[in-house]
């Protein structure tokens, strides 16, 4: 019996690195998974991947009409929802003097309105049957001062604090849902290559332990979600999950 076996799992920005890699690893561990990207073809790609028991959905995160609206067609078409990863992110390489307003409140509408808006509409869903788990994508941006990402950690940080009070209303009002955040360092994926200046260049992570200031893989942040997805985590709520490999604990 797979972990999640039973579950229907949504995750946004599904088809590209991380979201892709979390849809994979619920969909081996029995959930049936809607794939959700602003990009439908990739999603269709990575729902086509899984095959049986993968849906690909077109989903903007910044829009609410458009949360309404899947959150209607998951209903329709599997009744329930029990995880939602809000994990649909984007970049940019720009300090507080750089960056404009403009570009600000596009990185906020995609991963701060974007997480609330994910938990505003999927709360009622879950909620009709027996609950679920959301798993909010923040980053050790939240948590470490980068000056070079300053509109990303402001987003990142908004999601750290708005998973718990998701958590803790979800309790107050005897809501069975759970929300955590997963704050991972670099990991390789496209959103790296482009913040490091290599679009499209992919370097292998090797297996094994990681030596410290190395990237992981999509992988190493799935096998977190999956655990938070999970009944194992069911005395985990409103916690931040570092996946890092010691990056926000060294001195220097
Ligand atoms: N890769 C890392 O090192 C790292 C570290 C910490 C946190 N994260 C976070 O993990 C998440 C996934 O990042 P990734 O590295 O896999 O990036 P990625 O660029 O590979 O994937 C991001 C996905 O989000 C989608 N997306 C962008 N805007 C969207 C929108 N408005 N609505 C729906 N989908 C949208 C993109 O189309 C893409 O498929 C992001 O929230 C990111 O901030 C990544």
């Amino acid at each position: 019996m797979g972990r999640v076996a039973g579950k229907v799992a949504l995750v946004t920005g599904g088809g590209s690195g991380l979201g892709a890699a979390d849809c994979a690893a619920l969909a081996r561990e029995g959930a049936r998974v809607v794939v959700t990207d602003v990009k439908l073809e990739t999603a269709q790609r990575v729902a086509a991947r899984i095959g049986e028991g993968a849906v690909a959905m077109e989903l903007d995160v910044a829009s609410e009409e458009a949360w309404i609206a899947t959150m209607k067609a998951v209903d329709e078409q599997f009744g329930r929802l029990d995880i939602l990863v809000n994990n649909a992110g984007v970049v940019l390489n720009a300090d507080v003097e750089e960056t404009t307003l403009e570009q600000y409140r596009w990185v906020n509408s995609v991963m701060s309105d974007g997480v609330f808006l994910g938990c505003k509409h999927a709360i009622p869903l879950m909620n009709r049957n027996d609950g679920g788990s959301i798993i909010n994508m923040s980053s050790t941006g939240a948590l470490l001062g980068y000056p070079i990402f300053f509109a990303y950690s402001a987003a990142k940080g908004a999601v750290r604090s708005m998973t718990k009070s998701v958590a803790v209303m979800c309790q107050e009002k005897g809501y069975r849902i759970r929300c955590n955040s997963v704050h991972p360092g670099s990991i390789e994926t496209p959103m790296v290559q482009q913040a490091e200046g290599r679009p499209g260049e992919e370097r292998e992570v090797p297996s094994g332990v990681l030596k410290p200031g190395a990237s992981g893989a999509p992988e190493d942040v799935a096998a977190m979600v999956l655990f938070l997805a999970s009944d194992e985590s069911r005395f985990v709520n409103g916690a931040e999950m570092v996946v890092d490999n010691g990056v926000t604990i060294r001195p220097f």
